[in-house]
């Protein structure tokens, strides 16, 4: 069951004077990616197939996923008529599916499944806590934060069954460390991009490069320190390191630093 509903949302208090137009570029892209929730479900299903309590909060996960693509979908219809998300969906899932087909884990354990989980919770939640306290638009702000909430919720749910399943399987710190930043690195790969491309873009050939770099010129540009510290703080916690350790300033600061260096030069490439 799904915290929210899209009733609970104020379309009514819509102010097309307060659209930022690279906002919207990105909820497009945004709302593809979470509308394809119920293909990580199905793959969370084939590698959990055996717990069936994992299986369940996975599927109303997923649920939740797609609502928030639903939601952002509807916004992005709003803000730009022109959108058809319909089109732009099957575009996305035409050019970029997951592998189904597997009966374990990509990131070879279970445990590193969830850590993986976890840090694109981290990624997601920090995402549209940044949109909102940039946006003013108010049915925009609204959604994002009741997504950021969700978001943060799906990290404790899979840090949670992370933590069950370390009790079982060998996944060391090095494991977890490992994954953590494999995951991190993931999020400059096709997915983003290519729901970027398939939501602006569709008449033009895709190119990773190009689009991952207008992805992350307009993406980066949002976040504030406070998100980024919260967010290294998470990726600490699910990596098995002190969240509130002496590596969280000097990593945050760090991060905030490679961040607005990547949209300095990204705006100076014309990204
Ligand atoms: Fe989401
Ligand atoms: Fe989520």
């Amino acid at each position: 069951m799904a915290h929210w509903t899209l009733d609970q949302i104020p379309w009514d208090r819509f102010d097309p004077t307060r659209v930022d137009s690279d906002i919207v570029k990105l909820v497009k892209a945004a709302a593809l990616v979470e509308y394809n929730g119920g293909d990580y479900a199905t793959y969370l299903r084939n590698v959990f197939h055996d717990d069936d309590a994992f299986c369940a909060v996975a599927a109303d996960w997923a649920q939740e996923e797609v609502q928030h693509g639903a939601a952002l979908a509807r916004w992005a219809e709003m803000a730009d008529p022109a959108f058809d998300f319909d089109a732009s969906f099957k575009r996305f899932t035409d050019g970029y599916r997951i592998a189904l087909d597997v009966n374990a884990s990509v990131r070879g354990s279970r445990a590193g499944e969830l850590v993986a989980r976890c840090i694109v919770e981290t990624g997601t939640s920090s995402y549209y806590a940044a949109l909102a306290d940039s946006c003013d638009e108010p049915v925009l702000n609204a959604i994002c934060r009741k997504i950021a909430a969700d978001e943060l919720r799906h990290y404790k749910l899979f840090y949670t069954h992370l933590r069950r399943y370390l009790e079982q399987e060998k996944l060391g710190a090095w494991g977890r460390l490992r994954v953590s930043l494999g995951r991190i690195t993931e999020s400059e790969d096709d997915e983003l991009a290519y729901a970027y491309y398939a939501a602006n873009h569709a008449a033009e050939p895709y190119e990773r490069k190009r689009f991952s770099a207008a992805y992350a010129r307009r993406a980066y540009a949002y976040y504030q320190p406070p998100h980024i510290e919260r967010g290294i703080a998470m990726v600490l916690k699910a990596a098995g390191l002190n969240p509130q350790g002496p590596l969280l300033k000097p990593l945050a600061g760090f991060a905030v630093w490679f961040m607005r260096r990547r949209v300095a030069r990204l705006s100076a490439a014309g990204a």
